[in-house]
């Protein structure tokens, strides 16, 4: 397999989300990160530790055992991993007679943020980026669930940078067949963490988008922005006329070069009227309609830019893909090239 994204040391120092938190409780998850198997599990101080998977004894599968008072226990011969991935307990020993040192498991960074698990393979070199709106009051997150979507990472960061397949991939929910046209897009910083644009668009509302939107409209103006965070973080931010805010963090995860953890967090300024559950259904339906397209793509996006032909409004993504090029050290990326805003109609 091509593993242009699971062996770059740019990747392996990026944080990633790739479980919520509430996943790991009293039992140890297995993940793979960038085709790295990691066990996780919830330590005796209640933070939640990551270590490979793979039990420095004998190599068993650490996930396959159970957690005890905070420790994890091996599922072969019981040694036991506490606070750090020290290993405090060989069952076979002379009670008194010091563990192995080499015995300790080699930990991953890990954090919890959003309602998520992140994880770093190595040592960051960014912060995970900032949403406002986790610290106002105004607003209520929701989490969904983390899905595994049969596409490269690359591909589904190109897709949520991207507008103009909503008249075309969004029919069923928000997208609005005649409006096919995309407005000349200018980049800029939306805040500190984030880069990207602002547009408008007119999004069909009928069904579940009336609870998303708060509106019952047939179509509803919507002031959006989308920008992307290195390297595969994407927040959209929806604004209503209303004063209601819509804010989508969409977060991808390489499992390998070709599957990924999808999850997305929305933070919104409602009354708390309608429940969490149905006002993520939209979303969810809108993910599935992306997820669908991109599972019928090859692999990973081609990294270089002239494989594949863009033009004004592919802007953001192709920007991306240059500053990723660029972080993972891949090759010295030419000028930015699309083609004249004629070109988008
Ligand atoms: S393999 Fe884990 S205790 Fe032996
Ligand atoms: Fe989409």
């Amino acid at each position: 397999m091509n593993m242009i994204l699971s062996d770059n040391p740019a990747l392996l120092s990026s944080w990633f989300a790739v479980a919520r938190s509430i996943e790991v409780g009293s039992a140890p998850v297995q993940i793979t990160l960038l085709n790295r198997k990691v066990v996780l599990w919830r330590g005796p101080s209640g933070e939640v530790i990551g270590a490979p998977d793979r039990c420095p004894h004998r190599e068993a599968p650490l996930s396959k055992g159970t957690v005890s008072d905070g420790c994890l226990v091996c599922p072969y011969h019981g040694w036991t991993f506490g606070d750090e991935g020290r290993l405090v307990r060989v069952p076979s020993s002379t009670e008194g007679v010091p563990v192995p040192p080499r015995g300790h498991l080699t930990t991953v960074m890990v954090e919890e943020r959003y309602g998520l698990v992140w994880v770093c393979l190595g040592t960051p070199t960014s912060p995970i980026p900032t949403i406002l709106e986790e610290t106002d009051p105004a607003f209520r997150r929701i989490n969904t669930e983390v899905d595994t979507w049969h596409t490269s990472a690359t591909r589904m960061v190109d897709n949520f940078l991207d507008i103009t397949h909503f008249p075309f991939v969004h029919t069923g929910t928000f997208g609005r067949a005649q409006d096919t046209h995309v407005p000349k897009i200018e980049l800029d910083m939306l805040d500190n963490d984030w880069y990207g644009y602002r547009y408008e668009i007119r999004a069909n509302n009928s069904d579940l988008g009336t609870l998303a939107s708060g509106q019952t409209d047939g179509v509803v103006e919507r002031a959006m922005t989308t920008g992307f965070n290195l390297p595969f973080n994407v927040r959209s931010e929806i604004h209503y006329g209303t004063g209601l805010s819509h804010i989508i963090l969409l977060l991808s995860a390489p499992i390998d070069d070709v599957t990924t953890y999808f999850t997305f967090v929305v933070w919104r300024n409602d009354d708390f009227a309608v429940s969490a559950e149905e006002i993520i259904r939209f979303d969810l339906a809108i993910g599935a309609e992306d997820k669908r397209m991109l599972e019928l793509l090859d692999g990973v996006l081609t990294l270089d830019q002239t494989t594949l032909v863009s033009v004004q409004a592919d802007k953001c993504s192709v920007e991306w893909r240059r500053k990723l090029i660029e972080m993972m050290g891949i090759a010295t990326p030419p000028a930015v090239a699309v083609s004249s805003p004629s070109a988008a109609g």
